[in-house]
């Protein structure tokens, strides 16, 4: 049983990390990125409205996300678990994941809040040339995360969820370091 959030700026390693998480503890990846981008490839409605705002680096609104999250937390894979990356984003989404763990009766463990500075996410999402990663829109992310994503750190903080872990290094020293983390939840 493994129910958490990976929490951190846009290349931090959320999505690598989540990898290494879903293999060892066998419980899916939601990755609201990941969600959207299929909606996007796929054109359907949901991904034309959504695209424009990627596109720019924004948030895409809260009722295609939130909409996209209920849907699939209320999937019978989750029932064991869950890594929650790059969801919630906000204080809004943050209370609204509260609101449907409360009627799911499954409440987070832990909040893993990987840290990395911004010259190396720079350096390392230009390396991997994803749509959204030219430098203006990257500069932006980290723009939007620091404004709206960065007070998520305070919020779980305060629930006593949070859990920093230095995000640099070699991929395995990280997930070793999260592992730590994980220890004690
Ligand atoms: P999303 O897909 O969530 O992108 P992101 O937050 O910008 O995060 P990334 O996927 O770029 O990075 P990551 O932290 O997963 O790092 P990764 O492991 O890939 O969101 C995209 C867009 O969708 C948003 O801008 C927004 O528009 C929208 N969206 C998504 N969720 C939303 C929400 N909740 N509300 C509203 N809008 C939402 O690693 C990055 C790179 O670094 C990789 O190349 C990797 O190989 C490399 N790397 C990883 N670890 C290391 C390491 N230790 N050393 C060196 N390189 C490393």
């Amino acid at each position: 049983m493994l129910k958490i959030v990976l929490l951190g700026a846009p290349g931090s390693g959320k999505g690598t990390q989540s990898a290494k998480l879903v293999e060892e503890y066998g419980v899916p990846q939601i990755s609201t990125g990941d969600l959207l981008r299929t909606a996007v490839a796929d054109q359907t409605e949901l991904g034309l409205k959504a695209k424009t705002a990627m596109d720019a680096g924004e948030l895409v609104s809260d009722d295609i996300v939130v909409g996209m999250i209920r849907e699939r937390l209320n999937q019978p894979d989750t029932e064991n678990g869950f890594i929650l990356d790059g969801f919630p984003r906000s204080e809004a989404q943050a209370e609204t994941l509260d609101e449907l763990l409360g009627e799911l009766d499954r409440p987070l463990q832990c909040v893993v809040h990987l840290k990395v500075d911004n010259e190396e996410i720079v350096q390392r999402l230009m390396a991997r040339g994803r749509a959204d990663d030219n430098e203006e829109t990257i500069r932006n992310r980290l723009s939007v995360y620091q404004e709206q994503t960065q007070p998520l750190v305070a919020y779980y903080e305060q629930q006593g969820l949070l859990k920093p872990v230095a995000g640099v290094g070699t991929v395995d020293e990280i997930y070793a370091r999260i592992k730590a983390a994980l220890a004690d939840v």
